[in-house]
């Protein structure tokens, strides 16, 4: 007899989060370290040929990226929990891997640092991603301010001190935006440039705060961070340190959300309520109280929900990492709500997700015109982007019936263990395999 052989259906399958919705939530949530901090200063280790301690890293996929790059590029690693060490003594002038560097725009972070210690590096430009071009224009310019003779071949940056100086010379540079991540390039490289380097109309985000008293922990001399100017004397050398990063206050305002949504009292342990000023303010406006029950703690006290207007600003104003979680909350809250992404070009992808939830929002430019729905309904939905994703979840505790989150690389690599920390709050939420339909 004739044997033909079937094709055995091969099915592939992805990894996704599964929403009860409509559940309440009650108790205290614990607050990992900043994500956005924890990567600036992981970068400035580079700095220091001593050991650097580092305390309340978050377990997230981008701090492991930028383990793997620094790993990469000769510094020796040592991770234990929330803790790691850095030994920064043999770091070479890279580049680190176009692979490894393409993940995560964050790890162009350490060009200040390997340029202003060993006079020269090669960076591979970090790409597009999908929130905008995110060009790196004005880290650039700040280096061939101090100095740096910079040019890009084949997609990496080559970077040297002209003249074969050995350090970078302090300069006054001007940004013509706030760019955080430009802000730390040029702090960190100024921390050993000769001189003294003034950055005006610096950004002002409590990272940076964080990533300046990193620096004075390991000797350096900045002054005026947190203002818009920061002014940076050069030294010769940093030494040991050990440093604990502050918490996240983009994770907080995400939980904040999820109580406001769910009208559910929930505690934030730990925090720093200033960091979550503007965060608070909308909260208020939106009919949610909360509460600053010590220096370190925030309770959300539940009230109805109706909507208010959010533009998006550096800081202190209202920050983009928090627009699509609020764009959630605003999408039950009763009346009409505009909300206004400023600082990134191609930041409202998540509305036609929360569309395909029941939500009632048009889009126009760069603006997001909803209409408050009484309530929303689950969904199978895709994350665009890590805060995206985290919009999705807070949207699928609120929805009736059953939502499915998937792309969930964007979320594991900003929060850490959201669904542990959700449920043990009494979400219902579990993270399933699925069959991916081909
Ligand atoms: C950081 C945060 C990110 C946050 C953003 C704004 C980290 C790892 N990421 O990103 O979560 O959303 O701040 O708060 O800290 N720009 C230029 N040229 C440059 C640099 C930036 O035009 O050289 C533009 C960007 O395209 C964007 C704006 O400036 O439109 C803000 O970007 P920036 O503040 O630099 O953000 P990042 O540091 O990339």
């Amino acid at each position: 007899m004739l044997q033909v052989a079937t094709p055995t259906a091969t099915e592939e399958t992805q990894t996704v989060i599964e929403i009860e919705g409509r559940a309440s939530l009650r108790g205290e949530v614990r607050i990992s370290g900043a994500k956005n901090s924890a990567l600036a200063i992981m970068a400035g280790t580079i700095l220091c040929s001593d050991d650097c301690r580092l305390s309340n890293l978050p377990a997230l996929a981008d701090i492991d990226k930028m383990c793997q790059i620094l790993a990469a590029i000769g510094v020796k690693l040592k991770r234990d929990g929330d803790r790691l060490v850095v030994d920064a003594s043999h770091v070479g002038h890279g580049p680190a891997p176009y692979d490894l560097v393409s993940q995560l725009r964050a790890s162009f972070f350490v060009i200040g640092p390997l340029l202003s210690r060993l006079g020269m590096t090669k960076v591979p430009l970090p790409g597009g991603c999908a929130i905008g071009t995110r060009p790196v224009d004005l880290h650039v310019r700040g280096l061939q301010a101090m100095g740096a003779d910079v040019h890009i071949e084949h997609g990496v940056v080559n970077a040297s001190i002209k003249g074969n100086g050995r350090r970078l010379t302090g300069a006054k540079i001007y940004l013509d935006y706030p760019s955080v991540g430009a802000t730390e390039t040029i702090l960190m490289a100024a921390t050993l440039a000769e001189g003294e380097t003034v950055i005006d109309n610096a950004a002002r985000e409590p990272e940076i705060v964080d990533l300046a008293n990193f620096c004075r922990s390991m000797g350096a001399q900045i002054r005026g961070d947190g203002s818009s100017r920061i002014i940076i004397n050069g030294v010769e050398k940093l030494h040991s340190t050990d440093f604990p990063i502050i918490p996240d206050r983009i994770e907080a305002a995400t939980f904040l959300c999820a109580g406001a949504i769910t009208h559910s009292e929930i505690s934030l342990f730990p925090v720093v309520p200033d960091h979550l000023a503007s965060a608070i303010a909308k909260l208020r406006e939106i009919g949610p109280e909360v509460a600053i029950d010590a220096p370190d703690r925030v309770r959300l006290i539940p009230r109805d929900l109706r909507g208010t207007d959010i533009e998006t600003l550096p800081y202190p104003g209202f920050p983009t990492d928090m627009q699509a979680q609020f764009m959630a909350l605003l999408a039950v809250s009763e009346g009409n709500s505009v909300v206004t992404e400023t600082v990134f070009e191609n930041r409202l992808q998540h509305v036609a997700e929360l569309q395909r939830m029941g939500a009632n929002i048009k889009l126009k430019g760069n603006a997001a015109f909803i209409q408050g729905v009484p309530f929303l309904s689950g969904a199978p939905v895709m994350s665009t982007d890590l805060r995206a994703s985290a919009a999705l979840v807070i949207a699928g505790l609120a929805a009736e019936g059953k939502t499915i989150v998937q792309g969930l690389r964007h979320l594991d690599r900003g929060y850490e263990d959201i669904e542990g920390k959700l449920r043990k709050l009494g979400a219902k939420l579990t993270r399933i395999e699925q069959p991916v339909s081909l």
